[in-house]
């Protein structure tokens, strides 16, 4: 993967945000809207949270678009998902594309429908050279899954016990070659991790917002990194000042 430029990165401004786009269905619901129409305006949103990330010279994005416990949800929604995915990459490919954004898919590809998954492998190849943003799609994405399959692979590949590190680990993951997160933001206001990047939030910085998704605009993604700018990132150390 190509690096992204950022030789002396300002400590201020996060180089990786993470998003949990919580709370689509009851922004549908308070509008007396089906749940896939709250889905919709998410996606509307997201076109606004990458401009602005773009804006605001972050590196990397992460969103979780689909878990692997979404497999449970009702199947309408479910195919509605999976129609998102495709109408997003039919529509709006070319123009991250021209954007300078690089597409990047973590989770697992193969329970997506042939051609999907084609698109999907599309996408990434067409712009994998782009260095403005990475924009990693967490799609049929779960924790915990990702971490029975880095040591699955590392069984497979005779990795010796005594050589299992952080850093090996690291780069078993979907996200090898990606730093952490430094800031993840859940919308909605639910306190929970939902098995996403559980291995890579160790040192993350969390931002909760009680606003849904739908209406997680650019104001809001600027409180959000106002307020990591505050934040005195400490790793489990002292403070300097202590
Ligand atoms: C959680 O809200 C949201 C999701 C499970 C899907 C998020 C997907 C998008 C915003 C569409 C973008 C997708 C792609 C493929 C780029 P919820 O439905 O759990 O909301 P609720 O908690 O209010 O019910």
């Amino acid at each position: 993967m190509p690096s992204i430029s950022d030789n002396s990165p300002d400590p201020k401004v996060p180089r990786h945000i993470a998003i949990i786009m919580d709370g689509n269905g009851r922004w549908a619901i308070r509008r007396g809207l089906p749940r896939l129409a709250g889905h919709r305006a998410g996606t509307e949103n997201l076109r606004r949270i990458i401009e602005a990330c773009v804006e605001f010279g972050i590196h990397y994005l992460t969103i979780y678009a689909f878990s692997t416990e979404n497999w449970g949800r009702p199947p309408e929604e479910v195919s509605g998902l999976m129609r998102i995915l495709e109408d997003v990459i039919d529509r709006e490919l070319n123009e991250l594309h021209k954007e300078g954004v690089q597409l990047r898919h973590i989770g697992r590809l193969e329970r997506l429908a042939p051609h999907l998954q084609e698109k999907v492998l599309h996408a990434i190849e067409l712009t994998k050279h782009n260095d403005r943003l990475v924009l990693n799609v967490a799609f049929n994405y779960g924790g915990r899954d990702e971490i029975v399959l880095a040591i699955q692979r590392m069984i497979r590949d005779g990795v010796a016990a005594e050589d299992v590190t952080d850093e090996l680990v690291s780069r078993y993951l979907f996200t090898a070659g990606v730093p952490d997160p430094d800031l993840i933001i859940r919308t909605s206001g639910e306190l929970r991790i939902s098995n996403f990047l559980i291995w890579q939030a160790a040192y993350s910085e969390w931002y909760i917002t009680p606003t849904y998704w739908p209406d997680f605009g650019k104001d809001e993604l600027k409180k959000a990194l106002d307020a990591y700018a505050q934040r005195e990132r400490r790793y489990g150390k002292v403070s300097i000042e202590d």
